[in-house]
C-alpha cells in the first residue's frame, strides 16, 4: 500500500508530479488557451462582482491560502483576506453578500473550517470549497467548488494536498484574471505553459533527495530552526517550519525575511540553522542582504536557490537547487526540499513520521 516507500509521507511527497498533473488535467487547456472550471464558470458573476475574497482554512491549508492571496491580488487584482477558520468564526466578522469565501481543506472535515462556512453562508456570502476528499462535509456544505484530485493523503503531515491546493487556486486566479482583463493575453498563455512544466520540475527538485538527506544529517540535532522567505515564498517558510515541528518535534518558526530585524534576529547564533528561500525571481537582492545579516551573526544558512545560482552560494553553508519558474509558481518547487528535509530529520530521530504524537489527520473537533 505504501508502493515500496518506507512511509506514506515519502510516497506522497514523490507523488506530487503526478498529483499536480491530475489537478490541472481537463482544466488547463494550454493549446486552446483556456481554463475550464465549471464551479467557477457557473458562478462567474459572484467572483467578478466580489468586493473581496475571504479565504478560511487551518494549518497547511491556511498556508496554501496565503500563497493564493499573493496570486489573486497580483494577477486578478481582487483584495484577499486569509483567516484562520478558528479565529474568523468567533470574531463576529463583517460578511456581506458581496463577499466570496473560499474554504480550503484537504479532508473536508475540519470542524473550525466547517463552522466558518456555515457562518459565512448565514450572512449571505457565496462560499466556494477547495477540498481533496470527494463528498466530504465541506464539499457538501459549500455552494460550489473545485476538487484537488490529489488522491488519498494518509500521512498526517500534509504534502501533496498543499501543492495541489496551490495548483487549483492558481487556476482560479488565472481564470478570473483573464475574465477581468487584468492579465495580458501573452502573460496568460505564458502562465499556462509554465504551469504545465511544473510536474517535470517537481520531479527535478526531487532528485536532490540524497543531497537533502546529508543536509538533514547535519542539522538533525538542532533544537530550534528558523525559516525565512519573502513574497510568494513567505508562506512556504511558514509551511516548512510547520512540517519540521509536527513530525520531528523540533521547534521551528517561519518569518517573512524582513521581519528578522524586528525581533527574531536576536535568536541567531552559531547554533541556529536558518532555512532561507532565495530563488532568483522575487526580491532576490533583498533576500541576499537578509542572508548577509544572518551570516554576520554566525547563523548557519541553508538556502533554497534557483539552479545555477552564484551569489547565495558564496554566502550559504548549504544550498539546495530547484529549477527556475515564474515567481508565482515557485512555491510549488521551493516547498519540495523543505518537505524532504523534515521527513529525513524525523526518520533520523526515530519519530513516527506518518502518525506524529498528539495529532490526527482530520481535526473534527474544535
Ligand atoms: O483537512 P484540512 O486541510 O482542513 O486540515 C487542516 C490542518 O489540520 C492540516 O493542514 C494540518 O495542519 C496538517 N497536519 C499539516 O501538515
Amino acid at each position: 500500500e505504501k508502493g515500496g516507500y518506507e512511509h506514506f509521507m515519502l510516497k506522497e511527497i514523490y507523488e506530487q508530479p503526478h498529483a499536480i498533473r491530475d489537478t490541472y488535467r481537463g482544466r488547463l487547456l494550454a493549446n486552446e488557451g483556456i481554463i475550464r472550471m465549471s464551479g467557477v464558470e457557473n458562478h462567474k458573476e459572484k467572483f467578478l462582482n466580489a468586493n473581496r475574497i475571504i479565504i478560511v482554512a487551518c494549518g497547511t491549508s491556511w498556508h496554501a491560502g496565503l500563497v493564493a492571496e499573493y496570486i489573486f491580488e497580483d494577477i486578478a487584482r481582487i483584495p484577499v483576506e486569509v483567516e484562520y477558520a478558528s479565529e474568523f468564526r468567533y470574531r463576529n466578522p463583517v460578511i456581506t453578500e458581496k463577499d466570496v469565501v473560499i474554504a480550503i481543506s484537504q479532508s473536508g472535515e475540519t470542524a473550525d473550517t466547517l463552522a466558518a462556512i456555515k457562518l459565512a453562508k448565514a450572512n449571505g456570502a457565496f462560499v466556494f470549497g477547495v477540498c481533496n476528499v470527494v463528498g466530504s462535509s465541506i464539499a457538501r456544505e459549500t455552494h460550489a467548488g473545485a476538487y484537488t484530485h490529489a488522491g488519498p493523503e494518509i500521512g498526517v503531515a500534509s504534502t501533496k494536498a498543499f501543492t495541489t491546493q496551490i495548483t487549483v487556486l492558481t487556476l482560479i486566479a488565472l481564470k478570473l484574471a483573464k475574465e477581468k482583463g487584468t492579465i495580458s493575453n501573452s502573460d496568460f498563455h505564458y502562465h499556462l505553459e509554465q504551469l504545465e512544466l511544473i510536474p517535470d520540475k517537481v520531479k527535478q527538485a526531487l532528485k536532490s533527495d540524497e543531497h537533502i538527506k546529508k543536509v538533514a544529517e547535519t542539522y538533525k540535532d538542532a533544537t530550534n530552526c528558523l525559516y525565512l522567505g519573502r513574497g510568494y515564498n513567505f508562506p512556504v517558510a511558514l509551511e516548512g517550519a510547520l512540517k519540521l515541528k509536527e513530525i520531528s518535534y523540533i521547534h521551528a518558526e517561519g518569518y517573512p525575511a524582513a521581519e528578522m530585524k524586528h525581533g527574531p534576529i536576536a535568536l541567531i547564533d552559531e547554533q541556529m540553522p536558518v532555512f532561507v528561500i532565495a530563488t532568483k525571481k522575487g526580491h532576490y537582492e533583498k533576500v541576499v542582504s537578509n542572508i548577509q545579516e544572518i551570516k554576520s551573526r554566525k547563523g548557519k544558512i541553508i538556502a533554497i536557490v534557483t539552479e545555477g545560482d552564484v551569489d547565495v552560494k558564496k554566502l550559504a553553508d548549504h544550498i539546495i537547487e530547484v529549477p527556475e519558474t515564474l515567481e508565482s509558481l515557485s512555491p510549488l518547487l521551493t516547498t519540495i526540499p523543505l518537505q524532504l528535509l523534515s521527513y529525513h530529520i524525523a526518520v533520523m530521530l526515530g519519530k513516527n513520521v506518518d502518525q506524529p504524537r498528539n495529532l490526527a489527520k482530520s481535526v473534527t473537533v474544535e
